[in-house]
């Protein structure tokens, strides 16, 4: 019995070794972690239970069978992260590159399988040179058994990828299918083809950093919802993300404590300026409304004409989507549409409500837009608030206007409670436009145009540019104080807690993609 106790622990020190201490010093050098220091860093201390620690892949070609590494490449378990249960793979660089063969491949569908049972998240630390290149078609199956299994937890357990290292080929569509991506800035890239194929086939020169770095994905694609300084930073996020959200699609978020005061919070009444058309932050009104420091931004560098976050509100867990006047007028785009468009259906995935604040003048014209699809691009948006079933509330700051005014969480496409402040103005286009088009024969006949304009705009923007008529027909519940937001925000939510709808049976929708 001894020699066989023996015999493990020599198994278990070669695990923990990974691929010995030159590579790991590599690892160091580059500014990265371990896969086991990473674990440890995420995990409760002494929570986490280590799975298939002795597993060792199965190839004999290429001499690969004298090269063995007892967990073959990846760390696999499970454990606790602020006491809640998370199941967790954290590839090893410095073996083979961490690159992903059958039996790897096998380690990270048991644990997703797993958590799919016991309906806890997955987070995935990633530091893979892809597909492992000696076995072939066998770890490209691998890469698909993880991918299905992907699809089939999304929307039942919450998916978190960290990108801690490179991330190419195939290998980039399993982060791409979870709920949510973070990259560390300059130690991780993510793309499909590598800056050489990219080379020969378009002639384009581009380092891998331009390519498919952190800064680009968070900027220009939105492939990532966040990136981090390091390692430490990125699994601080991953922790932050966690405790929003519930342990899966059949919990509620967690609720933290709070006690009621009077709520009132007269500086949201200094937010909107004088002038119509000046632009505010707002990211004001968000801290303004929610509790204090958290509000946790997604997609901060993404498509910043409309904000999207967590937060909580009274100590419940929402999610935020808030056109941006800052930028582009907070008008809606292809870019912001699918950025909220995804925020919403994963906040509706997993019992998360919503509170859609409102400053919008519209759609964005140009052919730019059209050619690139806004009318399928925005329709996601229109059609993931359409379907969402958890608790919504519209609060209209200032401007919502066309068809915009539909789509940001409408009464009309099942919003619960719709909000105006006082300076709102709903109508269908904004004054100036509308007096031009249905004055036309006045004002072109008049003596003077100009002032037949700016009297026929100032009748329009008084019948029209206000809540009132929209709450005539109550499709806005109540115009409000700006500084009772929050206290009605609370108070809705509240009532709201035991939502239940039911959407027509069917397979499922067909979302515009
Ligand atoms: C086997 C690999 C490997 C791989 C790296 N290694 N990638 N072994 N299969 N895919 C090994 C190296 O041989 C080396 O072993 C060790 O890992 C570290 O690699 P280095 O090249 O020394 O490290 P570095 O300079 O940091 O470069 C990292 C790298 C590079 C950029 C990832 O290794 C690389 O380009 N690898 C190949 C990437 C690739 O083309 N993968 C296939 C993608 S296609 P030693 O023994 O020398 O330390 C794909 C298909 C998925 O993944 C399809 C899904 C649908």
């Amino acid at each position: 019995m001894t020699d066989k106790l023996e015999w493990l622990e020599q198994r278990k020190r070669e695990a923990m070794e990974g691929g010995g201490p030159t590579r790991i010093a590599a690892q160091h050098s580059k500014g990265k972690l371990t896969a086991r220091e990473r674990i440890d860093l995420l995990m409760d201390p002494g929570s986490f239970e280590e799975l298939g620690m002795l597993v060792l892949h199965r190839t004999t070609d290429f001499g690969m069978d004298k090269q063995q590494y007892p967990g073959d490449g990846v760390v696999t378990g499970y454990g606790t992260v602020n006491g809640r249960l998370v199941y967790v793979f954290s590839q090893d660089f410095t073996v083979f590159g961490g690159s992903l063969s059958e039996t790897h491949a096998e380690k990270i569908c048991k644990i997703m399988d797993m958590a799919m049972k016991n309906g806890a998240p997955v987070i995935g630390l990633n530091d893979s040179g892809g597909a492992r290149i000696q076995e072939g078609v066998r770890s490209l199956g691998g890469y698909a058994d993880i991918f299905y299994r992907n699809v089939m937890a999304s929307g039942v357990v919450p998916q978190i990828s960290a990108i801690m290292g490179p991330c190419a080929g195939g290998a980039v569509y399993s982060p791409a299918m979870t709920d949510f991506t973070i990259m560390v800035e300059e130690s991780s890239y993510m793309f499909v083809t590598g800056p050489n194929v990219v080379k020969t086939v378009t002639n384009e020169s581009v380092s891998s950093e331009e390519l498919g770095g952190a800064h680009t994905h968070a900027v220009k694609s939105g492939v990532t919802h966040l990136t981090a300084a390091n390692d430490l930073e990125a699994i601080r996020h991953i922790k932050h993300l966690l405790s929003y959200m519930p342990q899966n699609c059949e919990e509620k978020p967690p609720l933290k404590p709070y006690e009621l005061e009077d709520e009132l919070r007269p500086i949201l009444r200094e937010i909107i300026p004088e002038n119509p058309q000046q632009p505010y932050d707002m990211r004001q009104v968000i801290e303004g409304v929610v509790d204090a420091e958290s509000f946790f931004e997604i997609q901060p560098d993404y498509a910043d004409n409309i904000v999207i976050g967590f937060a909580r509100l009274a100590g419940r867990s929402i999610g935020i989507v808030g056109n941006q006047p800052f930028s582009l007028a907070g008008v809606l785009d292809v870019n912001s549409s699918k950025k909220a468009a995804r925020f919403v259906r994963f906040c509706d995935c997993f019992n998360i409500p919503l509170l859609v604040l409102v400053d919008v003048p519209g759609f964005l014209p140009g052919t730019d837009q059209e050619w690139n699809g806004i009318i399928t691009n925005g329709a996601k948006l229109l059609y993931a608030f359409s379907e969402a079933t958890v608790p919504r509330i519209t609060l209209i700051t200032r401007k919502a206007y066309g068809g915009a005014y539909d789509v940001m969480n409408s009464k009309h496409i099942g919003a619960d409670i719709n909000y105006a402040w006082p300076d709102a103005e709903i109508a269908v286009m904004g004054a100036r436009g509308a007096s031009e088009i249905i004055f036309r024969k006045e004002i072109s006949m008049a003596e003077d145009p100009e002032a037949m304009l700016a009297e026929k705009e100032l009748e329009y923007k008084e019948k029209f540019a206000n809540p009132y008529r929209a709450a005539a027909r109550g499709f806005i519940d109540e115009v409000i104080d700006p500084a009772e937001s929050r206290r009605k925000l609370i108070k809705g939510f509240s009532m709201l807690e035991n939502k239940a709808v039911s959407l027509p049976a069917k397979k499922h929708g067909n979302i515009p993609l």
